[in-house]
């Protein structure tokens, strides 16, 4: 079985439902399993560390998950119309992958969650790209072809998939938002299983 890492964080769940929804499209796809990590939270070097294993959910990404995966789906809260600080310190630890061209040639996926409608879902995506950019990685977006991507009111653009949360987390994820969750999985795990052979 060919895997996808699906690698999230999310503080308040929704991202982390996006996640379980990209991992239902990437096992959509002939031959293909999703292996889905977190990372820990980041903290002052006073505050207490994080547990070795996180106390519910995926377990934390190692290096092994990014070398062993032919492709990488990546999600993110929105975070002042960035990533999140925790995901952008994992990326900072994979110099050592990036030397040896680790992941040169494999696709790559983003998604997010804002709690407003304009709060910079696009600026977090294309953010998100450029670790994956520079580590060689081919991205792998949602066309206009996904009929979804027209229809929505909320969430989904073509640089990948994004939820509209709300500010008190009140919005569940719309059909169209859900389905092309689905739909970036299946997408990455396609052109995954063809780059690799
Ligand atoms: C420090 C901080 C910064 C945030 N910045 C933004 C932002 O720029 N735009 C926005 O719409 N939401 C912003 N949010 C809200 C989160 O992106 C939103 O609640 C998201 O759905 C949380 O995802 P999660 O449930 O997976 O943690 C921010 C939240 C925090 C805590």
């Amino acid at each position: 079985m060919k895997e996808i890492l699906v690698l999230y964080y999310s503080h308040t769940g929704a991202v982390r439902e996006m996640a379980q929804l990209v991992a239902r499209g990437v096992e959509q796809a002939p031959g293909c399993a999703a292996r889905v990590r977190t990372v820990p939270k980041v903290a002052a070097a006073h505050e207490a560390p994080a547990p070795a294993v996180p106390a519910s959910g995926a377990p934390y990404v190692e290096l092994k998950d990014l070398e062993e995966c032919i492709g990488v789906a990546l999600g993110s809260p929105t975070r002042f119309g960035n990533m999140a600080a925790p995901m952008k310190y994992f990326w900072d630890s994979t110099g050592e992958l990036w030397l040896k061209g680790g992941l040169a040639g494999k696709p790559a996926a983003v998604f997010t969650s804002t709690a407003t409608l304009h709060g910079g879902q696009e600026t977090t995506l294309v953010s998100m790209m450029l670790p994956l950019l520079h580590h060689g990685m081919v991205i792998v977006g949602l066309p206009y072809t996904e009929p979804d991507l027209r229809a929505t009111t909320s969430g989904g653009t073509p640089y990948g998939a994004s939820h509209h949360a709300g500010a008190a987390a009140e919005r569940p994820i719309s059909d169209p938002e859900r389905r092309l969750c689905i739909a970036l999985g299946r997408r990455l795990a396609d052109v995954a299983a063809k780059l690799a052979g």
